[in-house]
């Protein structure tokens, strides 16, 4: 076995997680389910939420069955909605395609939507002890740094280096760990992932702590804040709009956005085009008599291709006619609390975390 990966073992035996609740386990659908939770947000965040899914769905079938609702409910605060959408898509393909049984081989898991290459790796070797790479965010900034791998690791040239460099360093197998739950592909793939997320930092490495210290090109020509290089980025075109605060008796509105679109079938606080009459809006898609409230801070929400600025206006609804026009969508009124149950977009969440108690 090459030294990058013995050490790499070593340190993981050592200093690395064995504890976190989807080790040490062999099934799939729990992996599966860690695996795509981990994708975008930090394993401390990820506990508490993974541990409330699987109790709510604790396999694939039930998942299969469940309604979107429910499941982007559970995903409510998570954020990056589309995860838990396309965890229950391949949930109900898997069902249909594949007999309800977790598929093993990594190239089929990857045709299920919502895992990449890196993703399904790191399932076939810890549900399956398979023997894949893994590259995500932090395994290519580890690989950048050792072996100075210059260039925009996003860049689909250095992507096919880094892939090609994460199949080189993986351990062979050892006869005697084939079978085991802590053979080594698992511990040294997770040693990736923990020493990338706990020494190998992006803002503040540890290189005194890390076992490949000696071996780092960009510890060696002091060029750790240089690697990897970063995307160069072309500024984002900004958005505005306006999302209503209708508040009624201790109660906000919530829409249901449609499927298509940003916050699809997420629930939503009315948005307005900016320039627009909120009072006018309320009375023409609500039927409702509004007074304005004093206006909150804009704030900014970064999409992948557009930055969006949110003016929230507050609104108090002073009538409330029989005959409602709740515009075309479904719509509820909730306490703040409530809101914050549901499957809402994270600037809706912050904003409301920021309102005082309604009256
Ligand atoms: N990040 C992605 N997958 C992970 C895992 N299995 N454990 C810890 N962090 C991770």
């Amino acid at each position: 076995m090459g030294s990058f990966a013995i050490k790499l073992i070593r340190w993981q035996k050592q200093h690395g997680r064995h504890d976190l609740p989807w080790q040490n386990r062999r099934d799939p659908y729990a992996i599966w389910v860690s695996e795509v939770m981990l994708q975008q947000t930090q394993v401390r965040t990820v506990i508490p939420y993974y541990l409330r899914f699987l109790q709510c769905f604790p396999d694939i079938a039930t998942l299969a069955s469940a309604s979107l609702d429910d499941v982007l409910a559970q995903w409510s605060g998570l954020g990056y909605y589309s995860r838990g959408r396309n965890l229950h898509r391949a949930a109900r393909l898997i069902v249909t395609d594949h007999g309800g049984t977790f598929p093993e081989n990594p190239d089929v898991i990857r045709q299920l939507p919502g895992i990449g290459r890196s993703t399904a790796g790191a399932i076939a070797v810890f549900a399956f002890g398979a023997r894949c790479t893994i590259l995500d965010g932090n395994v290519k900034r580890v690989l950048a740094r050792c072996f100075g791998i210059d260039g925009f690791p996003g860049e689909k040239k250095n992507q096919m280096l880094l892939w090609r460099k994460a199949e080189e360093l993986l351990p062979m197998p050892h006869a005697a760990d084939k079978d085991s739950v802590t053979g080594e592909i698992e511990v040294y793939t997770q040693a990736l992932m923990d020493l990338g997320a706990s020494i190998c930092t992006r803002g503040s490495p540890e290189c005194g702590s890390c076992p490949l210290q000696r071996d780092c090109v960009a510890f060696r020509d002091g060029g750790l804040d240089k690697l990897p290089v970063p995307r160069r980025r072309k500024p984002l075109p900004e958005r505005q709009a306006v999302l209503l605060v209708l508040m009624n008796e201790g109660k906000i509105l919530l829409e249901k956005r449609p499927a298509a679109g940003i916050w699809g079938s997420l629930w939503c606080l009315p948005e307005m085009s900016l320039g627009n009459d909120a009072i006018d809006y309320c009375s023409l898609h609500f039927g409702m008599e509004a007074q304005p409230m004093r206006q909150l801070q804009p704030f900014d929400h970064t999409f992948t291709h557009f930055r969006l600025r949110i003016h929230p206006q507050p609104l108090k609804i002073v009538s409330y006619p029989l005959t409602v026009t709740q515009g075309s969508r479904p719509a509820v009124w909730t306490t703040l609390e409530e809101a914050l149950t549901a499957a809402i977009p994270s600037p809706v969440r912050k904003l409301l975390m920021s309102m005082e108690p309604v009256s």
